[in-house]
């Protein structure tokens, strides 16, 4: 059976008469990697600093491994890794200095603080840095050296607010990694604004807007909720484009055709399924062949989550086109 390592009731934060975080439930099992998606002001940051103890939520409850966060706070921090928002402080300390120091607030005799350190490091690839103060680092490492500081005690559950902000593509795939390899042991939760990240190490994905869960899924369900889902798209040269969209208007199961133009030389046709159900592609394929339309490219669509997320987090839905 899946082990709940974090859960979250009907959790709420108010600034004034403000609610940032309006009434959030959700848990998180060992094993699993959270992404909470959602727009700037959404309340993702403000969610994990009640989680890890640094905001007191106005109401509403979480528990992190079996402890209330109410009550048992330095458990909690026992048992969770954090990485805040933007870069670490104590900027004039070098990461070693500042991983040492981690390692004393946490109870590490030396020998066992040595052996922490190194393994963050190298995980983190923090060698060519170690002796540096950290204000002088750039933004990459600095965020490097916080999420060293996140797993050095190798915590059951891991918070880490964008993850991978400011990385290079090399330190992102290597954070990505990082991450899936942490996963089998630990109950994680990331957030980021990097939509393929979502994909590439989440097991599942809350968007959150306004404060409030609007979808909660696997990757390939919140992405099975595309409007491209299912369709074709094919790539043709742009004096071709009027036959063959006319022939695709033929087919059974074709319901609307978009056209975009790629260049001055080629277009972009996509055709939507009637039901999103049905897949279109052998059809497609075939009266292509009988036809020999004069075809550059031709492939299903998975779906597309950017326009997922663009129709659950904007008032203008309607104009992406609204998930079924
Ligand atoms: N201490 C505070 N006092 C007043 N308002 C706050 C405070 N902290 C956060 N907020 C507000 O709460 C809302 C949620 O902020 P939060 O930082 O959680 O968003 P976010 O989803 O992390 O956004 P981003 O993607 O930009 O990081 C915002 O409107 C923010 O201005
Ligand atoms: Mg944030």
């Amino acid at each position: 059976m899946s082990q709940v390592l974090i859960e979250v009731e009907h959790l709420r934060k108010s600034f004034g008469g403000f609610r940032a975080v309006d009434g959030l439930s959700f848990s998180v099992s060992k094993g699993e990697v959270l992404g909470f998606l959602g727009p700037n002001g959404a309340g993702k940051s403000t969610t994990m600093k009640m989680l890890t103890g640094f905001l007191t939520p106005s109401a509403g409850r979480a528990r992190i491994c079996g402890a209330e966060i109410s009550d048992d706070l330095l458990e909690v921090r026992e048992n969770i890794g954090y990485l805040p928002e933007g870069a670490p402080a104590y900027g004039d300390m070098t990461p070693g200095q500042f991983l040492r120091f981690i390692a004393q607030v946490r109870g590490y005799e030396k020998q066992a603080a040595n052996k922490a350190i190194a393994d963050a490091v190298a995980k983190t690839q923090l060698q060519s840095v170690l002796d540096q103060p950290i204000d002088t680092l750039s933004k990459g490492f600095k965020r490097r050296v916080g999420i060293a500081q996140a797993i050095l005690h190798n915590p059951p559950v891991l918070i880490m607010d964008e993850p991978t902000d400011g990385l290079d593509p090399n330190q992102k795939f290597a954070v990505r990694r990082l991450i899936t390899a942490m996963a089998k042991e630990k109950a994680i939760i990331i957030s980021t604004h990097i939509l393929e990240e979502v994909e590439a190490v989440c097991t599942r994905a809350l968007i959150i807007d306004q404060g409030r869960i609007v979808a909660d899924g696997t990757p390939a369900e919140l992405i099975a909720r595309s409007r491209y889902h299912n369709a074709v798209t094919l790539e043709v040269a742009t004096g071709d484009a009027d036959l063959i969209r006319q022939g695709l208007k033929e087919i059974e199961g074709a319901g609307d055709i978009s056209e975009v133009a790629m260049n001055a030389a080629s277009k972009r046709i996509t055709v939507f399924p009637k039901d999103p159900e049905t897949l279109l592609i052998d059809d497609v394929a075939i009266v292509s062949t009988e036809k020999h339309w004069p075809i550059k490219s031709l492939y299903a669509e998975a779906g597309r989550l950017d326009e997922v997320f663009r129709s659950l987090t904007t008032s203008d839905a309607g104009e992406q086109g609204a998930v079924s």
